[in-house]
This record gives C-alpha cells, structure tokens and sequence, in this order.
C-alpha cells in the first residue's frame, strides 16, 4: 500500500485513508490502484465487514490528479489505468461503505459517494462535479445515479455549473446521511462503521445486493468511459489542463 492511501483494519472496519495533502488529496494512478486493491480486500478478506472511507488534511480530494489527465490525452502516459478497476469495484461490492467528507470534495470524490451506503459530511463539505469545466463528462456511472438520486433538475445544475453544493443542501437532496461537526467527523464516521460492522453481515450483503443495481450501474460506467475518453483527446480538454498548468482560466473561444 502506497504512502498517499493509508489502510488500517480494526473491530472489522478497513479505513482507507486519502493522504496526499500537499496536492489537495488529488487521485494517482497508483492511489486508484491502492483503493481499488481495499475494495478487492473488503471483498475477499473475512475479517472486513465494513469499508470506511475518508482523508486527510483540510479537504477530501480534488479529484483526479489533472496532471496525469493531461498525460493521458497526450498520449504519453502507457501505463496500465487502475480507475476503473476501482470505479468497477465500487460499483460491484456487497460490503457496506462508508465515507467521511470534509472540505471540498471534487469530482470523482463527490461521484464515489453515491456508491457508499452512509455518508458523513463535516459542516465544512462542499460537494462540486466540474467535470464541464475541464471540457470532460460526468464519470462513475453519475450520469446515471446522480438525477436519480437528486433529480434531474439539481443534476443538471451540478453537472452544467461545477458549483459547489454546500453539506446542508447534499444532505437535504439525499447525497448524505447526516452533517456533523468537522471536527467529530472521523470520530462520528469510525463509531457509525463499527456498529454497522456488528450487524450480521451476510444479511446486509444480501440487503445492498438487492438495494442496488450494479448491473445497471456498471453498463453506465462503461457507456460514460468510451465518451469520457474521447472527451480527454480533445482541444477543449487539452486547453483546460493546460490552463490548470500554467494557473490562468482556459480560453475556450477559438475552440469548435
Ligand atoms: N490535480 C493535480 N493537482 C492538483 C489538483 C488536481 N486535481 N488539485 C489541486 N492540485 C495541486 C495544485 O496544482 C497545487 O499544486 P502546487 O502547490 O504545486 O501549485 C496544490 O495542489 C494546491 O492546490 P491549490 O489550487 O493551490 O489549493 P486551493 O486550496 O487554492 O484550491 C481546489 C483547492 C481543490 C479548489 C483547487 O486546487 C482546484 O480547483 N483543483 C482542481 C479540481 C478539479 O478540477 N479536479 C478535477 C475534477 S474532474
């Protein structure tokens, strides 16, 4: 396990913790790889009964690493890509999930909630899909879950505006379970894990099975992937994340 992706198993809870602070908790390859292999764990590894999401630092993440988004379009990174290996893994386990957010959560750290089962927000969370803004579309199957959770109007709204969605609004529009103090959140998250970790988990595996669609839910991740990456070769996307590179706002006029 990768520095950036702390894991800890106790009273049956794997918390698996975000920890690259320094760049706002931004997902690597490899940090995808280290979540993805904890999902592979929690399904396999008899003494996980829960899985427990959470981070580091004063915000959850900022999404993917737009470093490596700009690679990937240049076509100049070969290595094997391990997000979808965790978006498929998050969509397809049994084991609950649990996730504690503070700060922003961007991107695929807002779409990745709507595949936990019981999500914390400390007061602080803002959630935020910018997606647009980076010229790209909405990942892990979101274009899907997100206006059937929230509805099309307020999906709409996040998806087209990339503003950000304050704790109080995510958990009036059912993204959230409850908003807590930031300063109790990892304590409230880690008390809410372990008493769902003593539920007879065979019981509650049987209960996600059918609470969610994954066949569903994997069919979107799949048709999202092939527009996402045409969405990433194109000019809109390449001046986005340039202009993320060189701190200025991109300049999309001369693009059609
Ligand atoms: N990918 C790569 N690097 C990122 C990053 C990302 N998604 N988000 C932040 N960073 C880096 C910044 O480039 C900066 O690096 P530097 O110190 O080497 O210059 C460092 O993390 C700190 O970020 P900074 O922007 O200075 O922090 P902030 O508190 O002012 O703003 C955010 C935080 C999250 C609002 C802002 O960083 C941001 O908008 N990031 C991009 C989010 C995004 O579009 N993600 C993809 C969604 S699809």
């Amino acid at each position: 396990m990768i520095s950036e992706v702390k894991t800890d198993l106790s009273a049956g809870v794997l918390t698996v913790t975000l920890s690259r602070p320094a760049k706002k908790n931004a997902l690597t390859n490899a940090m995808y790889a280290a979540l993805a292999d904890a999902i592979q764990r929690a399904d396999t590894d008899q003494d996980v009964r829960v899985l427990l999401i959470q981070a580091d630092g004063e915000i959850f993440t900022s999404g993917n690493d737009i470093s490596e988004f700009a690679a990937q379009s240049a076509g100049a990174d070969a290595e094997e890509r391990h997000v979808m290996r965790f978006l498929r893994g998050l969509a397809s386990t049994s084991v609950p999930i649990i996730a504690a957010v503070q700060g922003k959560a961007v991107g695929v750290g807002t779409t990745m909630l709507l595949h936990c089962d019981y999500v914390l927000l400390g007061d602080d969370a803002e959630l935020m899909t910018p997606f647009v803004n980076l010229a790209l579309i909405p990942e892990a199957a979101s274009s899907y879950l997100l206006p059937q959770r929230i509805g099309y109007s307020r999906a709409f709204e996040m998806f087209s505006l990339g503003e950000p969605v304050s704790a109080e609004s995510a958990f009036a529009w059912g993204i959230a379970n409850k908003v807590v103090p930031a300063a109790d959140l990892h304590v409230e998250a880690k008390q809410m894990a372990v008493k769902i970790a003593a539920k007879p988990l065979g019981s509650l595996t049987a209960m996600k099975r059918l609470m969610r669609d994954s066949e569903r839910t994997l069919a979107q991740i799949d048709l999202e992937t092939g527009v996402f990456e045409k969405r990433l070769q194109s000019a809109e996307a390449r001046e986005a994340f340039a202009a993320f590179a060189q701190k200025r706002q991109p300049d999309f006029s001369r693009i059609r």
